[in-house]
């Protein structure tokens, strides 16, 4: 096992019943209440958190309209807003794109540049306002963690940043606000929970942690089958809470701790399908990380078989692949560019786009011609 620091700030509240606390956290603060286009309103979760923010007597002013895959001018326009009104807290109401723009705006509100300088390593993130989450949709971790991803739609880059000082103060995670979550976008989240466990699992340092791998493993198997539930009653409460906790458990840095370096090169191509198609985070990861594993297919074989072995009973590398695809198309997520309508000769320009990323993240193996060479075996 290698060192490791781990830390991890963020208190989580998890249960039924836990959004008409969300106020007691915020009490004696005056927050940005951010969320997206409609959902919160048409499943009840908007009453639910102003009943609890007017009974706590939370100020709050409202920014809604987050789009999925958000981007740096909404971002530019809530930090206006939060300044406006000066705040001094932040309460993301959403899934991912929610809290990220949370976390964006948590940290720009205290800069005098463009929030952007962060993104591109142009200045070290400082200060942030406080944040607080209500998780509705359960995929990607940003409930338990220090990164957030933003897409600058002028430059067509959607870029990370990371810090202690983003992690969410509170992140209440009642499984029943994800009752409402549609087929598609819980396919999404289940395979973005599921790369985000096996990028490490598969680029790790220390070819044998047997605690890591394990947890992985038995993650994966949850996600899969809880999903299998949802897909037939998508109001299981026992599979909305082990696919919610699995999710976030995935990218909370638990399974990451002790395994060395590690990369994520299929969030580094994937970012690049959004970027330039504005494909859902998760449908761009079915397509990319078949493809990949085929790349590395043979370097990889003993993971792959041991990967294969515990999830679907299957020694065999190529056919652990196969059915690692088949899975994803069975819960109605893409495998291939072409099923998403993106001709194969657009692969130039999302390498293009790709390697920003790879330079940014120091995945220095991953050239233009390398990934382009991955994005053809999903073509
Ligand atoms: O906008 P509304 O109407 O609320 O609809 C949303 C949105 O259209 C809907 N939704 C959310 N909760 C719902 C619901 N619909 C019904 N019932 C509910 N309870 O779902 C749609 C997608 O939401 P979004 O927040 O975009 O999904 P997700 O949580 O998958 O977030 C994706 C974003 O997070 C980034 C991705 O790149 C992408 O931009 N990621 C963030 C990470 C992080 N901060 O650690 C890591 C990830 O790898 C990822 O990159
Ligand atoms: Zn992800």
């Amino acid at each position: 096992m290698k060192n490791f620091v781990f830390y991890n700030p963020t208190q989580i509240v998890f249960g039924k019943d836990q959004t008409k606390n969300i106020g007691n956290y915020l009490r004696g603060k005056k927050c940005l209440l951010l969320y997206g286009k409609e959902s919160i309103k048409r499943n009840g979760i908007y009453d639910r958190i102003i009943e609890s923010l007017n009974k706590n007597n939370v100020g709050f002013v409202e920014k809604y309209g987050v789009k999925s895959n958000p981007v740096l001018g909404f971002v530019h326009e809530a930090i206006e807003l939060a300044r406006k009104e000066n705040v001094d807290a932040i309460l993301a109401v959403g899934g991912g794109s929610v809290i990220d723009t949370g976390k964006a705006v948590a940290c720009g509100f205290y800069y005098q540049g463009d929030v952007w300088d962060y993104f591109t390593d142009k200045a070290r993130i400082g200060n942030a306002l406080p944040l607080y989450v209500v998780l509705t949709l359960a995929a990607t971790a940003s409930e338990m963690n220090n990164g957030a991803v933003i897409t600058n739609e002028k430059t067509r880059q959607k870029f990370n940043i990371k810090a202690d000082s983003l992690s969410p103060k509170v992140s209440i995670l009642d499984p029943v606000n994800t009752y409402t979550v549609p087929g598609n976008y819980t396919a999404y989240g289940c395979v973005d929970a599921m790369v985000h466990l096996l990028e490490g699992y598969f680029t790790q340092e220390d070819p044998s942690t047997s605690i890591q791998d394990g947890f992985v493993e038995t993650l994966v198997k949850t996600l899969m089958e809880s999903t299998r539930t949802i897909m037939k009653k998508a109001d299981d409460y026992n599979a909305r809470a082990d696919f919610m906790w699995a999710a976030t458990l995935a990218l909370n840095g638990i399974t990451t701790a002790g395994i060395g370096n590690h990369g994520f090169p299929n969030h580094m191509m994937g970012h690049s399908l959004s970027a330039l198609y504005d494909i859902a985070h998760g449908a761009s990861l079915s397509i990319v990380f078949p493809a990949w594993l085929k790349h590395h297919a043979k370097e990889k074989s003993k993971k792959i078989s041991r990967f294969g072995t515990a999830i679907f009973g299957i020694e065999d590398p190529q056919k652990t692949i196969e059915a690692l695809d088949q899975f994803f198309n069975s819960i109605g997520t893409s495998t291939r560019l072409s099923q998403v309508n993106i001709p194969a000769t657009d692969i130039d320009k999302i390498a293009g786009n790709a390697v920003m990323l790879a330079q940014k993240w120091r995945l220095d193996q991953y050239t233009k011609d390398i990934i382009t060479a991955i994005l053809q075996l999903g073509a």
